[in-house]
Parts: C-alpha cells; sequence; structure tokens
C-alpha cells in the first residue's frame, strides 16, 4: 500500500487520456454464449456430494444461483466412462453393453441441482473414458460408430426420462482425436431421436478441425460450435472462416489464488477481444477432490473437507459474476473497435448488449501479466500501467445517462476487506462519455443491470482433517451410489447389496474390463481415501471374491502417495490376497526413496482366500514395520522396511472383476501397544454365504 502510494506521490504521472467508442450503430459482434464450469474430467466434484446439507445448499448457491455468486450460466459434465479421467473415475451408465444404470454418479444429481436453482442454465455433456466394449476389444471408441451414438443418446434420453433435463451440447472425446464418420453418426442419431436443438460441440481440442469443417460441407452441418481448450484467447484464421460459434470449452485449470482470479479475468475478457470466442468454461466448477490429487485447487473454489463442513469460496467466483450477473446468454458482445477491444496502457474491454438493447454491460480487466498467469499456455510478456480511460457512448447508448459501477480489486498481499466485487456509487454519462481512473490489477462491470449481489452465508465451518479413527459399513448408502470419502482411482465401486442372505451392503467393485481409456491404461482398480498425511495406521476389510465374474484378487493398501493418471505407479505399501492357494499372498513395499522408484520389497506368503467366502484383513503399518493378517493369522511381520512415510490408504483388486468390500475400519497404530501375533479377531460375516 505504502509504495505504491508513494510511488503516486512521487512521480508525476503523464495525464494521458484514452479514448474508446462504444457504438451499437454499425450493428453487433458475436452472440455470447455464456461463462460455464465443468464438473468431471474427473471426478472434481467428488467430494461435494457428501457435504452436510446446509454448507452443501450454500455452495450450491455459490456456483449456480443467478444473482448471489458465480451465477454460472453452463453446466458443463463428464459422461462417466469407467476410467480415470484426471482425479478419479467417473462411472459409466452401461459398464457392459448388457448393463443399464442411470442412478450412479453425481453428475446426475449435480445437473438437477444446478437446474434447481437457475432454470436457464445450460447443460453440456463430454466423454473421457469410455467402458471397454465400446472398443470392442481395441482402444478406439469410434471402431463402431453406430454402438458409440447409441451409448451416447441412451444418456441423453436418461437424462431427459428420469430426470427431465435437457441436454443442450454434446461433446465427442475429451482432448483426443475426433473421427468425422462418427461426428456424422452421432448427429444424425440426435435429429433421427428427435434432438434436433442439441447442438454438438467438436472437439475439445485444438483449432486442427476448422480445417476438415472449410474442406467437408457435409461435416460442417455435423459441427454446430467449435469448443478447443487452454487457447490462449487466440484463435486461428481457419477457425473464424468457418463461421460457427468458436468456444473455449475448457480453460483456466488454475490455482485459485488471486493469480488464479487474474487468469480468469484476463481470459474471460480476452478470449473475445482476441480470439473471437464467445463462451468459457472453468476446468473445474468446483476443486472438491483431494488437494494432493493432481491440479488441486483449480476450481472456481474450493470443497474438500465434507467432514467438517468446511468451505472457501475463492475470488474466481466473484470475477465470474462480473460478467455472469450482469448478463445473460443470447446477448450479443459489441464489435471489435466499437466496444470491445485492448486498453492503450493494457488491459482489456468487452460490451455486451441484451437483444432489446435495452441493457449495456461492459467487463474491464487490467491484470498485470505476473498476476494473471494460466497453467497453460505460456503468456507473452506485456505490461499493464495505471490509466484513465473514457468511453464514448453512441448510437443507442447516447441515451444511457447513468451507470451502476462493480470493481474488483486484487490485492496481492496488500488487505483491502471490501475489495472484491464491490457496488460503487453510480457513474453519470456527461457529454455522452464516462471516464475511469484505472489501477493495475482491477476489474470494473459497468452496467444499466440494477440487480447484482455479493452473495454471503458468512463463514464456513472451521477446518478440520479427515477424522480418525473412522468406519464405513456402506449401509446407508442407496445401491448403485459412491461411498463417500473414497476416490476410485481406476475401477467403478458400487454400493451394492451383498449376496448374502441378511441383504446388507457391500462396496464393489463392478468393472469386469478394463475400459477404453483417456490416460494411462490402469490393469489394477484401487479406491483410495483418507488423509495424504495418514502415516501410524490399523486398517481393516472384510473381502469376498465372489466365483462368477471374480478378480483375481483383493489389496488393501496404505501410504498411497498419488493418483491421477498417474496411479499405477504410486508408492506404497500393497498387501495382495489371491483366492488360490497357488497364488497365496503378496506384499509389495513401493518407493521412491531411492533414486528411482523401486519395489522394494515383495514376498510370496502362504495365505489365500476360499472364494465366495467373506475374509478378514488387517494390514498394520507403523514407523517404518508392516505386519499383515488374513483373519486371525498373521501372513508378515516385518520390523524395518523403508516405506513411504505417509499416503491414503487404499483398497482394490488385482485386476478387472467383481470383489466386494465391506466394514472397513481405521485408526492409530501409534496406540496399539501389542502389534503381535494377532490384533483383533475377524469382525462379523465370515464364511455367511
Ligand atoms: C487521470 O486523470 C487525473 C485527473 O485528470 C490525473 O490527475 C491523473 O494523473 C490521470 N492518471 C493517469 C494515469 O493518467
Ligand atoms: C466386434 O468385433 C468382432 C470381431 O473381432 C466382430 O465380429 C463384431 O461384430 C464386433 N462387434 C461390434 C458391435 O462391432
Ligand atoms: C489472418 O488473416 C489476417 C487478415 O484477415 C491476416 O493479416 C493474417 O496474416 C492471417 N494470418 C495467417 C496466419 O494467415
Ligand atoms: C475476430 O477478432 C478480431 C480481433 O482479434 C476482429 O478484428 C474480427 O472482427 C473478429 N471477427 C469476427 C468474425 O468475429
Ligand atoms: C449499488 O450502489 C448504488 C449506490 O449506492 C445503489 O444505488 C444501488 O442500488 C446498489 N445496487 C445494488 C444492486 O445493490
Ligand atoms: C457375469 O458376466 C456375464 C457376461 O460375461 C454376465 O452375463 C453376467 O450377468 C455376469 N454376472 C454377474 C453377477 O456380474
Ligand atoms: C519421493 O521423492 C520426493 C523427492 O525426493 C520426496 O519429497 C518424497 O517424500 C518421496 N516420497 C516417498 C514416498 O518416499
Amino acid at each position: 500500500m505504502t509504495t505504491h502510494l508513494l510511488i503516486f506521490m512521487l512521480v508525476p504521472l503523464v495525464a494521458c487520456e484514452s479514448i474508446y467508442s462504444v457504438d451499437d450503430s454499425a450493428g453487433l459482434g458475436r452472440r455470447f454464449d455464456g461463462i460455464g464450469g465443468l464438473s468431471g474430467g474427473g471426478a472434481t466434484s467428488k467430494l461435494l456430494v457428501n457435504y452436510p446439507e446446509k454448507q452443501l445448499n450454500q455452495i450450491l448457491d455459490y456456483l449456480f444461483k443467478p444473482n448471489f455468486g458465480a451465477s454460472l450460466q453452463i453446466l458443463k459434465v463428464e459422461i462417466g466412462g469407467d476410467g480415470q479421467s484426471t482425479d478419479g473415475t467417473e462411472s459409466s451408465h452401461m459398464h457392459e453393453p448388457w448393463d443399464e444404470n442411470y442412478e450412479r454418479g453425481y453428475e446426475w444429481w449435480l445437473m438437477v441441482e444446478a437446474k434447481k436453482r437457475n432454470p436457464n442454465i445450460k447443460l453440456y455433456g463430454l466423454p473421457w473414458s469410455f467402458p471397454g466394449w465400446i472398443g470392442n476389444g481395441t482402444q478406439n471408441p469410434y471402431i463402431n460408430p453406430d454402438v458409440t451414438t447409441d451409448y451416447i443418446i441412451r444418456w441423453i434420453k436418461a437424462a431427459k426420462k428420469l430426470y427431465d433435463l435437457d441436454l443442450d451440447f454434446v461433446g465427442i472425446w475429451n482432448e483426443r482425436n475426433y473421427d468425422i464418420p462418427y461426428i456424422k453418426t452421432l448427429k444424425a442419431g440426435l435429429i433421427a431421436n428427435g434432438f434436433n436443438n442439441i447442438q454438438l460441440v467438436a472437439a475439445d481440442g485444438d483449432w486442427g478441425i476448422s480445417d476438415d469443417i472449410l474442406k467437408d460441407p457435409a461435416f460442417a452441418k455435423a459441427v454446430d460450435i467449435i469448443g478447443v481448450h487452454y487457447p490462449g484467447t487466440t484463435t486461428t484464421n481457419q477457425s473464424v472462416e468457418t463461421g460457427k460459434p468458436l468456444w473455449s470449452s475448457e480453460d483456466y485449470s488454475t490455482y485459485n489464488d488471486e493469480v488464479g482470479a487474474g487468469c480468469w479475468a484476463r481470459i474471460l475478457n480476452q478470449n473475445y477481444v482476441n480470439g473471437n470466442m464467445t463462451s468459457t468454461i472453468s476446468w473445474n466448477l468446483i476443486a472438491s477432490y483431494y488437494l494432493s490429487l493432481p491440479f488441486g485447487r483449480d476450481g472456481l473454489m474450493t470443497a474438500v473437507e465434507p467432514w467438517s463442513g468446511h468451505y472457501v469460496v475463492q475470488d474466481p467466483i466473484w470475477v465470474s459474476a462480473h460478467t455472469t450477473q450482469f448478463s445473460e446468454i443470447g446477448w450479443r458482445y459489441l464489435k471489435h473497435g466499437l466496444g470491445s477491444g485492448h486498453l492503450d496502457n493494457g488491459g482489456s474491454y468487452v460490451s455486451l448488449m441484451s437483444p432489446d438493447s435495452k441493457d449495456f454491460t461492459m467487463v474491464i480487466e487490467t491484470m498485470s501479466h505476473d498476476h494473471s498467469k494460466c497453467i497453460r499456455p505460456g503468456l507473452p510478456e506485456y505490461s499493464v500501467k495505471p490509466q484513465n480511460a473514457t468511453f464514448s457512448l453512441t448510437g443507442s447508448l447516447a441515451s444511457v445517462k447513468e451507470l451502476n459501477v462493480w470493481r474488483s480489486r486484487l490485492t496481492f498481499g496488500r488487505s483491502a476487506s471490501d475489495s472484491i466485487f464491490k457496488n460503487l456509487s453510480k457513474i453519470k454519462v456527461i457529454s455522452g462519455q464516462i471516464t475511469l481512473s484505472l489501477g493495475v490489477d482491477e476489474i470494473y462491470t459497468l452496467t444499466t443491470v440494477a440487480t447484482g449481489t455479493k452473495g454471503s452465508y458468512g463463514d464456513s465451518p472451521d477446518s478440520a482433517k479427515f477424522p480418525l479413527p473412522y468406519a464405513d459399513d456402506f449401509e446407508s448408502y442407496p445401491e448403485f451410489s459412491e461411498a463417500f470419502n473414497w476416490v476410485p482411482q481406476a475401477g467403478v465401486w458400487e454400493v451394492r447389496q451383498s449376496q448374502n442372505p441378511s441383504a446388507r451392503k457391500v462396496n464393489r467393485q463392478v468393472m469386469l474390463n478394463p475400459p477404453v481409456a483417456w490416460c494411462a491404461l490402469q490393469e489394477a482398480p484401487i479406491n483410495l481415501g483418507g488423509s495424504q498425511f495418514w502415516s501410524d495406521l490399523f486398517i481393516q476389510m472384510d473381502v469376498l471374491v465372489p466365483s462368477v465374474n471374480g478378480t483375481s484378487g483383493v489389496m488393501l493398501g496404505a501410504r498411497m502417495t498419488q493418483g491421477g493418471c498417474q496411479v499405477g505407479s504410486t508408492d506404497g505399501v500393497f498387501f495382495t490376497v489371491f483366492p488360490s492357494s497357488d497364488s497365496g499372498s503378496f506384499l509389495y513395499i513401493v518407493s521412491n526413496d531411492t533414486a528411482r522408484k523401486n519395489i522394494l520389497l515383495s514376498g510370496f506368503y502362504a495365505a489365500s482366500l476360499g472364494l465366495d467366502v467373506w475374509h478378514h484383513l488387517s494390514l498394520i503399518v507403523r514407523g517404518d514395520s508392516v505386519y499383515g493378517y488374513v483373519g486371525i493369522d498373521s501372513v508378515f511381520q516385518i520390523p524395518s522396511v523403508n516405506i513411504p512415510p505417509t499416503g491414503f490408504v487404499a483398497y482394490g483388486t488385482a485386476d478387472y472383476g467383481i470383489a466386494d468390500f465391506d466394514n472397513f475400519q481405521v485408526e492409530s497404530s501409534g496406540d496399539l501397544r501389542v502389534i503381535k501375533p494377532n490384533p483383533r479377531i475377524p469382525t462379523h460375516k465370515q464364511n455367511i454365504l
């Protein structure tokens, strides 16, 4: 603060005033298609679902409620495909061709909640991975365009039939190659099924698709919108030439501190100013996945503690509000040089007008280079200086007498509690002009719209660590839902009725075959949970491998250090037991303690599980000791071995195939006085089947 004031006082600034024309008399620019958030791609809303109801509703209001918070205009969701899609897997509606279910996962629920708050919000679905059968033995989801089209249309139909959700946009395959025959087939399928209003966005990749659109009129007819990812605010001549709406259909992906807010402010304006893009969608909607998973906190706000209810409304929410609370989809941008453009001393401005020309909104940003870098692509150097800007309102805007003013100042450590999204006094239009004195790292909205709210529910509950001890018997969930706090990184788990007569519920790994992967194809399903900071633990779980479609082995693990696309190479302690006595059981300890990742220890132990029988597995990690039990039998006792110091707990299967998991229990092993020979009699459910 002080430094800035000093500079301001001591250095006489040359008063230079630029005049910008804001004029609709020569027609308007492109149609504004809305600002959105992306849930999924993948599993980014996983922890949101199990928030306590009160905080859950508050968070959803901050995201979706019009005239309250981010007031998002588009919700894009992953069409779950059973494969890892960045921070976890999302379940497909058809794990196998003979399987179909629309109660899985949380995207249905999220779309319903968004629509409840804003019936005008637009919905957009896009797959990352696909269930394996779509590839029919290959990793190509386009191998049979009719099959893939039918698979996507079933999802769209179910949205309407079961949830009364009308999809507005559907995409192809996130950030992977597109296939012209498939896109044409999908478009024809949409029309044949009466979904004429659903627009096809392609290809959620780069601008390259524009060349194919220009070459092939039939293909051009199939694609409604060109959607690209992380365009760095620029487009190509070919893309403009297609005449299609251009979208940044995934962008941002930046840590949600003030620099993230600066990134978001800059690209929301400049995607149009530099790149003619009329919609920008944030990956991701809300950071609701464990912070140590890839791209932690790259959401518009953060909610990673369902057990405490703690959440944080970060600045990107209010940056969104600068546009969304004062515009609607269907408004039009003003043309370049006539309401939209660059400011002479750095920064940009865009203007939007309602279809009846009665409402007008201008958003101005002056984000400096270092305070607005996004995660990608690199940002060329530029400078921003304090400046006076005069906007001259002509055409139908000549009748505007005053404008409401909302301002945000990103403070970067300088304290200013009311610096974000503040309603200032109105500004009068004098002789058709308004002049603003713009600082650096500021956002202004000037608008005829008289509403606008910096919504608030006060502070959320205090932050708290993941509870320990922790237990889950999976009885409290509806069938097919996902257990709270567990984040599958490969494979899909569903709460299911157990096959035993007492009709209890279990958490079942249900995938029988590997998916058409979006990132690295994982060989072994694995479900993580707890805290990345956990160290000394006593972990117990009941497991059952069925004789029909069963997996070849089950795993209980600790000190797992990573998830996401790299989960297959996570460090950790893996205790895997196989049903057959020939296979026995295995202990793997993987650690990067040495320069390269090594399997430090892998040993065969005589222990096995019979099929269709419940077994109780225990794993104890304490300091550098590891102990494993099947039932009351000790399998291994290793007093000292190099293991990762902390990490998530895990359970999983040795390959794709069914296994039931139940009665998970974890407590600190630091307090256990006796580790040997057996810490606990196995719990119930032994050999019930
Ligand atoms: C803006 O205008 C005011 C009033 O004319 C002047 O004092 C100030 O120096 C100007 N600022 C800049 C950055 O030109
Ligand atoms: C899958 O591939 C097999 C040959 O490998 C073929 O016979 C079958 O028709 C294909 N199924 C579909 C649905 O494409
Ligand atoms: C794009 O078009 C503009 C004029 O419309 C031209 O100046 C520019 O050179 C073109 N860029 C490329 C890469 O062709
Ligand atoms: C695209 O953006 C450029 C500025 O980058 C602008 O000059 C041009 O008019 C825009 N074209 C269309 C068709 O939106
Ligand atoms: C913003 O502040 C101005 C001036 O105090 C006031 O007239 C206006 O009603 C306020 N707007 C809203 C939406 O509260
Ligand atoms: C096992 O897989 C077959 C197909 O391979 C399927 O028809 C059957 O329903 C499956 N049974 C269970 C219990 O998953
Ligand atoms: C892996 O290596 C990194 C860098 O040396 C270190 O910070 C981390 O603690 C190591 N993880 C484990 C599990 O040893």
